[in-house]
């Protein structure tokens, strides 16, 4: 995240200093060429016009000893001295004022990504980001599409071993939306109205409010849930009411699909199912599937899996109504 905002500061002032730099230097430079330089004075007083350069008297011998040398040490002292003081201070200085202005643009951009969530996100987000809900996209289906808490997604995602970067995570999922679901699109690109730089403060924005909690698992609120009824709760708007595929691939088909016939040991492939759910599945640019560690308890996945069991024939695509990301189109992993 820190790069977004070291981008933004040698983009603006950075440009400043080499020009500093270049202007001092000429104004050193004419100085030393007018006191030193083949300048008129060379040529001495008017008396001497007639006295081969080289030959005309110079200072005398006491004033070069003197005055001169003394004037000639002086100003190395003074150069010194300032080179000594403003180097050091200018290195200590520096970051210190690199990071203030880091600082001031980061402010910046979290109030900017503050309004902007507010028109267009707190609708299903919520206004304090914990979470809320859509309505399904299918207008048949009466429950509603959780959008998930993002007050506390880094969290969510710490152990994630299908979500590396939650920023990218946030950038992607705004930048495509997730098609097939209730989250637009927002990039200019993709047919939104956000700029990048607007997508990059509502970022900044979530990651500035992460309150580091994910809520525990209540065991007891799935005692006596079937699975069929779990199921239909959280796996049928993307894997379909029959697990027939709608923004996730079909289920029906799974066990064949991973190599696991009729008269196989069936573990393979509920593990195949329970590494799914405990880790999600992350396909970028596309609607991932969610991890359901912090959704779901043990018991409750195992009944999930029942019910996915229950209904494995074999035979068919792996994607069914919208059809999968063109990467996994046709490969029947
Ligand atoms: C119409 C409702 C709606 C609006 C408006 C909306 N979202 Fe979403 N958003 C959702 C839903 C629903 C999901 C979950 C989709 C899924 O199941 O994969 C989601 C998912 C996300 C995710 C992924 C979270 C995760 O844990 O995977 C992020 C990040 C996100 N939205 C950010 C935003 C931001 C920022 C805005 C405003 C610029 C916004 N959303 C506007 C409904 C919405
Ligand atoms: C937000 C949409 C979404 C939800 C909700 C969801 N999934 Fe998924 N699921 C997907 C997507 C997308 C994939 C495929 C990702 C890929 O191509 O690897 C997937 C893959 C799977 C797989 C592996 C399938 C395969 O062919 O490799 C299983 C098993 C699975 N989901 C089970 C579930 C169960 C059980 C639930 C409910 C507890 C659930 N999913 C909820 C979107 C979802």
């Amino acid at each position: 995240m820190t790069n977004l905002f070291v981008a933004v500061e040698s983009g603006g002032s950075g440009a400043a200093v080499p020009i500093i730099l270049l202007v001092v230097a000429l104004i050193g430079f004419a100085v030393a060429y007018f006191v030193v330089g083949p300048g008129k004075n060379r040529q001495g007083p008017k008396r001497h016009g007639d006295i081969p350069l080289s030959m005309r008297p110079y200072h005398s011998d006491e004033e070069l000893e003197t005055t001169g040398m003394e004037r000639a040490m002086a100003w190395g002292v003074a150069f010194a001295v300032f080179s000594a003081l403003f180097l050091p201070l200018y290195w200590v200085i520096e970051p210190n004022r690199i990071a203030e202005r880091n600082n001031d643009f980061y402010e910046q951009d979290v109030a900017a990504g503050r309004q902007l969530f507010q028109d267009a996100c707190a609708s299903c987000h919520g206004v304090d980001l914990g979470g809320g809900s859509a309505p399904n996209p299918d207008a048949e289906i009466a429950a509603p599409w959780p959008a998930p808490a993002l007050n506390n997604i880094v969290a969510r995602y710490e152990d994630s071993e299908v979500v590396e970067d939650p920023y990218e995570l946030i950038m992607m999922t705004l930048e495509n939306g997730r098609p097939g679901t209730p989250m637009p699109a927002f990039s200019v690109g993709a047919g939104g109205q956000y700029s990048d730089n607007q997508l990059n403060q509502v970022a900044a924005y979530i990651l500035s409010i992460q309150t580091g909690e994910v809520p525990e698992v209540d065991a007891q609120a799935f005692v006596g849930r079937s699975g069929e009824d779990l199921f239909a709760d959280h796996c049928a708007r993307c894997h379909g009411a029959d697990g027939q595929g709608v923004v996730g691939p079909t289920l029906q088909n799974l066990y064949e699909r991973y190599g696991v016939g009729e008269g196989d040991d069936p573990e393979e492939g509920r593990e195949v199912a329970r590494q799914a759910i405990l880790q999600g599945r992350y396909v970028p640019g596309f609607a991932p599937m969610p991890s359901f560690r912090q959704v779901l308890s043990e018991d409750a996945i195992e009944a999930v899996i029942d019910h996915i069991e229950s209904f494995q024939t074999t035979g068919g695509p792996r994607y069914g109504q919208i059809g999968g990301p063109p990467a996994a189109e046709g490969d029947d992993q």
